[in-house]
């Protein structure tokens, strides 16, 4: 222990010098590029580590050395001052495909033990997830130990893991697409899982027994403790309603029965009948939202007692600011927009610095990406001065909106998948630009739009019926016209027309 204490002393350094990053007294030995201008911060950027391959998890390990997962099965560190790159571990059982791989990571902060969960093709073909755990040595990771397997599927694997106040291990799973799952308390799919140290059931675990600490969740990304002990999870939606959650002892979120709110009638009626714990945020049209870390270090005044998100889809930094008693959220600003592309991992340094993780060499990058240093290691830390910086825009306001409704609709709901050119991505989401089904007989494409569709093993395209006849319609017509598609437009009546059938 007292070997780690000697990495920490420059967190002890006077806050004075902390501010002086491009001066005499600087940190670190990369350059300042570009700034942000807070209220009563600045925060330089700097690149830490570049040319990565989807760094998943990003943490502060005990020795001062941002640790990494890379998606292909990679352990890394890094040294934040030096920039100074480790590969500590290969694990060759990783499966990596689309959204699969090694995904996150925990370095238990008081037991020499380091945690990981990746999927797995086994021998059979057959996909599972795993939550293994490493001893950590001087600088290598040895006597591995699988503490669960459990079913896993093309998508929807989660994860996160963490290890919280009370030395305990929190491991959130995905629904491995089977909604039946979430709320089953026999399976360990669509939960957060809670473990001892060594893998067992801790004995205040809510069912005797049983790994699970809270169910009914679709595929959380991201998750994070504040500094009272409260548990925050990011979870992706389905075509709405990704959400923030405040994760208690057995409570249950109702995936697949309500998504977000429970606003809808049917909703409503599932919420009165059970102990639904509604999220403390959600967002539609969705963001994506990834990697989480609560941030209530002075260095950051404006961001005290915040919660930092990463989004994938929105490709920003959400910067959630929550109430004195951390158990719900006072509002929300966005940074960053479109900057560094997709953002999967963030987590914070004992000095207040954060470092965010983009995932840009991923499956599904944005418009633009990836860029020849990515995927990058990126750190925001106070400085005194941003002359000849270049300064950043500050929060976003909303986007611009597009004049079109239809195409409005399109960017909000539709884009994700199959792109602003329409072109999809090849074996994952269809091309609309030129689809048969797109300019062809209404009926079709209505169809498709209300009910969504899952031919295709891998992904699905979901149902839309929430949206108004006045929405679809829009957004049909918008497709038949866009690109190079030159088909007549849809209206209200057809749509209304097409709901029938389906009662
Ligand atoms: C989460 C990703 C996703 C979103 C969001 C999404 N789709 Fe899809 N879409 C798909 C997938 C996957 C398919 C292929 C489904 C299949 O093969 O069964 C598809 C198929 C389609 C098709 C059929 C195209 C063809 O030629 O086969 C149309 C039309 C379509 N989507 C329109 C839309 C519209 C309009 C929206 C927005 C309102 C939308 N989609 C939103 C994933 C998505």
């Amino acid at each position: 222990m007292k070997k780690w204490l000697s990495y920490l002393l420059p967190a002890l350094v006077p806050a004075g010098m902390l501010l002086s990053c491009n001066g005499p007294g600087k940190r670190f030995n990369q350059t300042v590029t570009a700034a942000l201008e807070l209220d009563s911060t600045s925060i330089g950027v700097s690149t830490v580590a570049e040319g990565l391959n989807v760094p998943w998890e990003i943490c502060w390990g005990p020795d001062g050395h941002i640790w990494f997962t890379e998606q292909s099965g990679t352990v890394s560190k890094v040294d934040p001052v030096t920039g100074k790159q480790q590969l500590l571990l290969t694990i060759p059982e990783v499966y990596r495909h689309r959204s699969l791989g090694l995904l996150g990571m925990a370095v238990h902060p008081t037991e020499p033990y380091v945690y990981l969960d990746y999927t797995h093709r086994t021998a059979d073909s057959l996909i599972v997830s795993r939550l293994v755990r490493y001893t950590r040595g001087e600088d290598t990771l040895t006597d591995t130990k699988i503490l669960l397997e459990f079913p896993g599927n093309t998508g929807h694997n989660g994860s996160r893991v963490i290890v919280g106040p009370d030395g305990k291990v929190y491991f959130s799973t995905g629904d491995a697409h089977h909604d039946e799952y979430a709320g089953d308390i026999s399976k360990l799919n669509g939960k957060v899982l809670r473990l001892n140290a060594d893998g067992s059931v801790p004995d205040d675990n809510p069912y005797p027994g049983n790994y699970m600490w809270s169910r009914g969740h679709r595929n959380i990304q991201g998750l994070t403790f504040t500094d009272n002990g409260h548990l925050f999870a990011s979870e992706h939606g389905d075509a709405t309603d990704d959400e923030l959650n405040f994760i208690r002892k057995a409570a249950y979120y109702a995936w697949p029965h309500i998504e977000g709110y429970a606003d809808r009638p049917a909703e409503k009626a599932h919420a009165d009948t059970t102990d639904f714990t509604p999220p403390a945020k959600a967002w539609t049209p969705t963001i994506a939202p990834a990697g989480i870390a609560y941030y209530n270090h002075p260095a950051i005044r404006d961001w005290q007692n915040t919660l930092l998100l990463g989004t994938l889809k929105g490709a920003s930094l959400h910067v959630i600011r929550l109430n004195d008693a951390r158990d719900s959220v006072l509002d929300e600003k966005v940074y960053f927009t479109q900057h560094f592309g997709r953002i999967r991992g963030v987590c914070v340094s004992p000095d207040g610095d954060i470092y965010l993780a983009t995932s840009n060499r991923d499956w599904n990058p944005g418009k633009g990406f990836p860029i020849p240093a990515d995927d990058r290691i990126i750190r925001l830390s106070p400085i005194a001065d941003t002359k000849g910086l270049i300064i950043l825009p500050g929060a976003a306001a909303a986007p611009a909106a597009p004049v079109d409704k239809g195409a409005a609709i399109y960017k909000s709901y539709c884009e994700a998948c199959h792109k602003a050119d329409g072109k999809g991505v090849t074996g994952s989401f269809p091309a609309l630009d030129q689809s048969q089904i797109v300019t062809g007989k209404p009926e079709a494409l209505i169809h498709i739009l209300l009910n969504g569709s899952k031919s295709t093993a891998t992904e699905q395209m979901p149902a839309f019926q929430f949206l108004s006849d006045e929405d679809l319609a829009a957004v049909a017509t918008h497709i038949r016209s866009a690109w190079s598609n030159q088909a007549t437009g849809i209206s209200d009546a057809d749509i209304k027309a097409g709901r029938k059938p389906a009662k």
